[in-house]
C-alpha cells in the first residue's frame, strides 16, 4: 500500500552544496534556502557546523543561519524540525544552539572505513562522540536525526552486512535519536536490498515510522528504491534539489535523488507532498545557473528544456 502523503526532507542545501569545489556565497545560500520552502518544502536541511576545514563550502554557517532563522516560524508545524543542521560532535552542537537551531541531525558510519574517512573515528569512536550530542539536545527540546551512512556499500569495503546497519541503527535510536535516515552514500542499494534492509531493522524492533531513505543516484537505482521503501511503509524521503551532492569524503558519491524527479513521481501516484513543482524547478534551474552547469535531474531538464 502506498502512503497518501509524504514528508520529503530536503537537503540540497547542506548535502548538495557540500561538494561544490567553488564557494557559493552566502547570500545565495540564503536565497536558495528561501525559494526551497517557498516552493513547499517544510524540511529543509540548512547547512552544517562541521569543522570549516573538513567542509570548506559550509564554513559560512555562523552567518548563513541567522540569515534564514525566521523561515523556522513560517513553516507548518509537524513535531519535526524545519531548518535542521547537520551536527558532528560537542563543538557543533555549541555552534548550532548558539543560534537558535531547533534541529540537528548526527552521523554516523556502517563502515570503519568512512568512519575514519569523514569523522576521523572509528564506529564506536563516532558514537561515543555523538551520544553527548544528542542528550544535550534533549535537553534543549531540540529535535534529533541520526543519519547512518554506508547502509549498502562502501567504496572501500564493498557491501555492508545488513546484520551490522541494524546494530548501529538501533545504537542511533538508543542514543535516543528521533528519527534515522538510512543512507545509501554512494548509491549502489537496489530495490531487493533496501527492502531486506527495511525487513531486518522490523524484525529487530526498530518501527518503521521512525525510518527515513536517503539515496544518491549514482547507478540510477535511487527512485527504485524510493518506491520499494514507500510500499514498505517509509513515509520520509531525502531528496535534493536538481539532485545536487555528494559526500566529499566519499569516492564515487554523486548527486542524491532529485527532489524534482521524487515530486514528479509522487504527483504521479496521486501522493501529496504540499511541494509546487514549478516553482522547485525553477529554484533549481537558477542554482543551476549560479553554479555554472545545468543540472543533473531528469525532470528539471524535461521541464526546463535544458
Ligand atoms: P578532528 O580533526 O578529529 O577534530 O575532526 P578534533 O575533534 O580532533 O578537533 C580538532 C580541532 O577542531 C579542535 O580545535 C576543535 O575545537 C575543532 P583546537 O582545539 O585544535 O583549536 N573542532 C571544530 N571546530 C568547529 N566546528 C566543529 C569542530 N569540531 C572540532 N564542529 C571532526 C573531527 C568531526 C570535527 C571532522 O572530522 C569533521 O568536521 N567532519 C565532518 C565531515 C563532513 O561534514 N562530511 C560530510 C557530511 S556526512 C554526509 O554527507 C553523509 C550524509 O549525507 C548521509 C549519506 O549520504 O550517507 C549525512
Ligand atoms: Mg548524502
Amino acid at each position: 500500500d502506498l502512503p497518501p502523503r509524504v514528508r520529503i526532507y530536503e537537503v540540497g542545501a547542506r548535502d548538495g552544496l557540500q561538494n561544490e569545489k567553488a564557494v557559493v556565497p552566502t547570500e545565495i545560500k540564503a536565497e536558495f534556502i528561501r525559494r526551497l520552502a517557498a516552493a513547499g518544502l517544510t524540511t529543509v536541511e540548512a547547512t552544517s557546523f562541521v569543522h570549516p576545514k573538513w567542509v570548506p563550502q559550509l564554513a559560512d554557517s555562523e552567518q548563513l543561519f541567522p540569515l534564514v532563522r525566521d523561515l523556522e516560524q513560517d513553516l507548518e508545524r509537524d513535531g519535526a524540525a524545519k531548518l535542521p543542521v547537520l551536527v558532528p560532535n560537542d563543538r557543533g552542537l555549541d555552534r548550532a544552539l548558539a543560534l537558535g537551531a531547533r534541529g540537528i541531525a548526527v552521523f554516523v558510519s556502517a563502515t570503519e572505513s568512512f568512519a575514519k574517512a569523514n569523522l576521523n573515528r572509528t564506529m564506536a569512536e563516532a558514537l561515543a562522540m555523538s551520544e553527548p550530542v544528542v542528550a544535550r539536545a534533549h535537553e534543549q527540546k531540540v529535535h534529533v536525526r541520526g543519519y547512518l551512512s554506508m547502509c549498502f556499500g562502501d567504496p572501500w569495503e564493498g557491501p555492508v552486512p545488513i546484520a551490522r546497519v541494524v546494530r548501529t541503527a538501533k545504537a542511533l535510536l538508543d542514543m535516543g535519536c528521533d528519527e534515522l535516515s538510512l543512507g545509501d552514500t554512494i548509491g549502489v542499494a537496489t530495490p531487493g536490498h533496501v527492502l531486506a534492509l527495511l525487513a531486518e531493522l522490523n524484525e529487530e524492533g526498530v518501527p518503521t515510522d521512525r525510518i527515513g531513505v536517503h539515496f544518491h543516484d549514482t547507478y540510477g537505482q535511487a527512485l527504485s528504491n524510493t518506491l520499494a521503501a514507500l510500499q514498505h511503509g517509509v513515509r520520509t524521503v531525502d531528496s535534493s534539489a536538481g539532485g545536487l551532492g555528494g559526500c566529499p569524503y566519499a569516492k564515487s558519491a554523486t548527486g542524491n535523488l532529485a527532489t524534482e524527479d521524487l515530486v514528479w513521481m509522487l504527483d504521479g501516484l496521486g501522493i501529496e507532498t504540499g511541494v509546487d513543482l514549478g516553482r522547485l524547478t525553477a529554484t533549481s534551474a537558477w542554482m543551476a545557473e549560479q553554479l555554472g552547469r545545468p543540472s543533473p535531474s531528469r525532470t528539471v531538464r524535461a521541464l526546463t528544456g535544458t
